[in-house]
């Protein structure tokens, strides 16, 4: 068969550079993201415009968007088969993200867990843009016509917006954006904090959080301290309803080295926590410091950075505004 016929699908995802990225970022996206590459044609973005939705430090927001870009090569995205690039690059995501806020109702805005969330946390600053948020992530997707959005279950309801957003355009106006599928991966999906794992592994719990910059006498420090279970039973067993965080250490371990829940219980038989948790944490160091060590070396070759987000940009751009060109001409603006 000629390849070249055999159209690929399009797979498109983004995460915001509004914290350092950590290991359920890696284990939950980026590592799938990885195996992927040559399946899809993909696109990865490091969202900076959503972060401006609660209050940055313009310096720390510029680092972490770079430090995110080489994190994503360093671990294994390749650019020349990945478009990776910044979001603010692509001014096309503003301009649709302003039509698109006038396709998205008030109503469905206000049902959004994430903005009732971010809204209470941050009382101060409830925005404009933080309300607005679904409706630019609509149009990261839209115009792109990806088929698949990877994302994390707690983005699950922004990429059913999306599809509603999709469906209404396109009923006053024709087919103008594909409508995508939510892809949210089996294995790996969901890392959970090493301190109070009945929740997402998150930066606004940095004890129970490995950061992928991380040293590796902090990454055992963290995962020395993980929070097993209450009970004395002292028995590595997967168990996610009783024993959370062992399930988590187990699901990290497995997710690291391939092995199965059986394998790492009887590996551990008869050990206990007290050498079961150092070994994931050696585990997962080893795992990130080619990572880390590979990133460090990218961050300070700027040229080469710099080269890889412009050509990603263009290429985004490219995509994009064929798009944004159809949209445009749908609602009736004159041509440019
Ligand atoms: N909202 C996503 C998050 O907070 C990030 C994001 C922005 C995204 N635009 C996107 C993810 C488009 C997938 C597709 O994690």
């Amino acid at each position: 068969m000629d390849e070249k016929k055999v159209e690929k699908k399009v797979m498109l995802s983004g995460i915001q550079p509004s914290g350092d990225l950590h290991l359920g970022n890696y284990l939950g996206a980026i590592k799938n993201w990885v195996e992927r590459t040559d399946e899809f044609d993909n696109f990865y973005f490091m969202a900076d415009m959503h972060t401006i939705t609660v209050r940055q430090t313009p310096a720390d927001l510029r680092r972490r968007t770079l430090e995110q870009l080489a994190l994503y090569i360093a671990s294994g995205l390749d650019p020349e088969k990945n478009t990776l690039f910044i979001q603010s690059h692509v001014h096309q995501h503003a301009e649709l993200g302003w039509v698109l806020q006038c396709y998205t109702m008030f109503g469905e805005l206000s049902r959004m867990t994430q903005f009732k969330d971010k809204s209470s946390k941050h009382q101060d600053n409830i925005n404009a843009g933080l309300f607005a948020y679904p409706s630019l992530m609509a149009a990261d997707i839209l115009l792109y016509q990806p088929d698949l959005i990877p994302v994390g279950e707690d983005q699950k309801q922004h990429c059913e917006l999306t599809r509603d957003v999709a469906q209404r355009f396109n009923h006053f106006y024709g087919d103008v954006f594909k409508i995508p599928e939510p892809y949210i991966p089996k294995t790996g999906a969901r890392v959970m904090c090493l301190t109070t794992p009945e929740t997402k592994m998150s930066k606004s719990i940095p004890e129970g959080c490995v950061f992928m910059m991380e040293k590796p006498e902090d990454i055992q420090r963290k995962f020395k301290r993980a929070v097993t279970d209450s009970d004395t039973e002292n028995c590595v067993r997967f168990d996610p309803v009783n024993k959370p965080g062992v399930a988590n250490l187990m699901s990290i371990y497995s997710a690291v080295t391939g092995k199965t829940f059986e394998q790492i219980e009887q590996e551990f038989s008869g050990l206990g926590y007290g050498a079961f948790k150092p070994q994931v944490g050696e585990a997962v160091v080893e795992m990130l410091r080619p990572i880390r060590e590979e990133a460090t070396r990218i961050m300070k070759d700027k040229g080469y950075l710099e080269s890889v987000y412009r050509a990603g940009a263009e290429k985004a751009s490219y995509v994009a505004e064929k798009t944004l060109r159809k949209v445009y001409k749908k609602v009736g603006f004159v041509a440019r």
